[in-house]
């Protein structure tokens, strides 16, 4: 009976339930937030960096994104597959308006994980991830759909940093304002509350 309830309490910290986010959510959140941030500013500093520098910058944003590209992408089907806890203490709506801009900016991601290859491998280049191992293009060179991707990426880019914003400052107002969880929840799993679906 003890053993059960041990292991009850072991899956509860491990995975989600309607109501708390456990430890494989917080650790690919907190993981992912941090490369996102990092590609973001490297890949910025691609468009405004000096002539003779783009290269190496290019060569640092793919490299870095193709290396956690298989674990973004576990992190955008985890979530789809385990749902999304209720945000605790807010009305039905505020907890839709949280939600939506989750997704919104995982689809975000998925955009910039597949425009990214494809624009490499459209310009003709293989993606090199820090010149230990190359993965070639799976198809041939085509200026328009280098283009094409080079458009998704960047208004993807554009609209992902716009969300974020709004997420980090939703997630300051409820630390300084709100007495609630919201950010303690995405710390550490917390105990589960019955009911809050
Ligand atoms: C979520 C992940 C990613 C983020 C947040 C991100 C972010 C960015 C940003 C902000 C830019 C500059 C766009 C602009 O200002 O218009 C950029 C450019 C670029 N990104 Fe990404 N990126 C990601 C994934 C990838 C992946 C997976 C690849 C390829 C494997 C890639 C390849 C590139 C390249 C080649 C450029 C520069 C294009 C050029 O000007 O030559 N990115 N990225
Ligand atoms: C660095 C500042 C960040 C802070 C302080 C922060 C904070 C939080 C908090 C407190 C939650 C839980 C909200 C709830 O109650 O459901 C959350 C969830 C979430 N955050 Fe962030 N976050 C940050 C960065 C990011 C970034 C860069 C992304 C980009 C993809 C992101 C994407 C998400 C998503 C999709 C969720 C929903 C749960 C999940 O799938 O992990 N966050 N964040």
């Amino acid at each position: 009976m003890l053993h059960q309830e041990e292991q009850h309490l072991e899956q509860s910290i491990l995975y989600d339930s309607d109501s708390v986010y456990g430890w494989i959510s917080i650790l690919l959140h907190w993981f992912t937030a941090i490369v996102i941030i990092i590609l973001w500013f490297i890949g910025k500093s691609i468009v405004n960096a000096l002539p003779e520098d783009v290269d190496s910058q290019r060569q640092l944003h793919v490299s870095i994104a193709a290396s956690a590209w298989l674990l973004i992408v576990a992190r955008i089907i985890w979530r789809l597959r385990s749902g999304h806890p209720h945000v605790r203490g807010q009305t039905l709506f505020i907890h839709r308006v949280a939600m939506v801009a989750h997704y919104a900016m995982l689809v975000t991601v998925a955009l910039m994980l597949l425009s990214g290859p494809v624009m490499v491998w459209s310009g003709g280049h293989p993606v090199s991830i820090f010149g230990w191992f190359s993965i070639s293009a799976p198809f041939s060179e085509s200026e328009t759909t280098k283009a094409f991707a080079w458009f998704i990426h960047s208004n993807s880019a554009f609209l992902l940093m716009l969300l974020v914003l709004l997420h980090v400052g939703g997630a300051l107002k409820h630390l300084m304002f709100h007495s609630d969880d919201t950010i303690a929840r995405m710390i550490w799993p917390g105990k589960p509350s019955s009911g809050a679906k």
